[in-house]
């Protein structure tokens, strides 16, 4: 077993957590000109926006620069545009507060800022080699995990490119759950697809390991444990899902995403699909397709979730149960069919899916086109239990 990978320095896990960012500016020895990078409406509407802005001033900042163009599924544009204001004033560092879309949008100004030219030159398969603008990621749903990752996600031309680098992991990190009382039942509910897509996912991965699955197991079982309540909107269970958010992005930090999360892309891109959404509509067939092809994962995660079961298809039929006692609750659609993507786009799926060669080779049982065509084919239908 071996790994490679890089962690915030700081990560505070606590209720009211954000009032602590002066002290956290203060320890990482920050100072000078910080840039705020997040969306358009929430920061403003919760009073989030005006509470960071005068705890920054109480840190002390010579200046506050705010970014609100975040939009989701950031693209390129707004993210080159947001590196050319950072260069401009000279930011020092940045924070990111929101989503997934503003962390991966402060990322990439982080990368352009710094390395200069256009985001779309960082593209994966380069990888970024120089270490980024310091960033402090404060996550405002329970899904992303970017908080804790190397990667950022930006759109360009009906793609999702990945950006990554270890420069990019955040420098620091608060989670705090008090945000999350805001959080829509909805994005709740997609988001947590999409931490457990990580988390399932990245047991799946060539480079899952000891680590890994520990965090991917605690993730699922939690995530599992607390979705129906913090869908109801208690607090608790809110607070469980950020803290399963997080360990699903430190198990994809040292591993990554497979089929699922490349099969899903297009769906967001084209159809506008949350990315959450997008995952558990392709999630069922990575747990059907694992029985068959890697049934010793999917047993070792069966097992460590206290599913006592050693025959794979018992296994698959038993998470699959789970999830779809999950998707019932929140009311969200089972299949391509549900949510009108015509049959027509049948083809364009596979290629598309097939397309992220990334998600597909680094799967411990790489699809073939014909795996991948039956997964598409199984979508529109829809894998429920029963
Ligand atoms: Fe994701």
């Amino acid at each position: 077993m071996g790994f490679l990978g890089a962690l915030p320095r700081l990560l505070l896990f606590e209720r009211g957590g954000i009032e602590k960012l002066p002290d956290i500016i203060s320890e990482l020895g920050l100072s000078g000109r910080c840039m705020l990078v997040t969306g358009k409406r929430f920061a403003k509407s919760s009073g989030y926006l005006d509470k960071l802005r005068g705890l920054l001033e109480s840190a002390g900042m010579s200046r506050v620069v705010i970014f609100d163009r975040v939009e989701p599924n950031p693209s390129a544009n707004i993210v080159d545009e947001g590196g050319r204001i950072a260069a401009e004033h000279e930011i020092d560092f940045l924070i990111g507060f929101g989503g997934g879309s503003a962390i991966d949008t402060a990322k990439g100004i982080a990368v352009v800022a710094t390395g200069g030219g256009s985001i779309i030159n960082y593209f994966y398969p380069v990888e970024v080699k120089h270490s980024t603008m310091p960033i402090i990621a404060i996550p405002t749903t329970c899904g992303t995990g970017s908080e804790v990752t190397k990667y950022a996600v930006i759109s360009h031309g009906y793609r999702k490119n990945v950006v990554l680098g270890n420069g990019l992991v955040p420098i620091a990190t608060i989670l705090d759950a008090e945000v999350l009382k805001y959080l829509p039942k909805d994005i709740l509910a997609h988001t947590a697809f999409d931490a457990l897509s990580h988390a399932i996912e990245s047991c799946f991965h060539v480079r899952s390991n000891e680590l890994t699955q520990m965090f991917s197991v605690e993730a699922v079982r939690t995530i599992l444990e607390n979705f129906m309540r913090a869908y109801d909107g208690d607090f608790e269970g809110r607070e469980r899902l950020l803290y399963a958010s997080m360990i699903a992005g430190l198990a994809i930090n040292f591993s990554g995403t497979v089929v699922v999360h490349g099969l899903g892309y297009y769906l967001t891109e084209k159809y506008n699909v949350p990315h959450g959404l997008a995952n558990a509509l392709f999630l069922p067939q990575l747990i059907e397709y694992s029985s068959e092809r890697m049934p010793e994962k999917l047993v070792m995660l069966c097992n460590r979730l206290g599913i006592a079961l050693d025959d794979p298809g018992a296994c698959a039929r038993a998470i699959l149960r789970k999830l779809d006692e999950l998707r019932r609750y929140a009311v969200l659609p089972s299949s391509l069919h549900e949510i009108g993507v015509p049959e027509a786009e049948f083809e364009k799926l596979v290629d598309e899916g097939l397309s992220y060669r990334r998600n597909i080779e680094n799967c411990i049982a790489p699809p073939s086109r014909e795996d991948v065509e039956r997964m598409v084919r199984s979508a529109f239908r829809g894998l429920t239990h029963d």
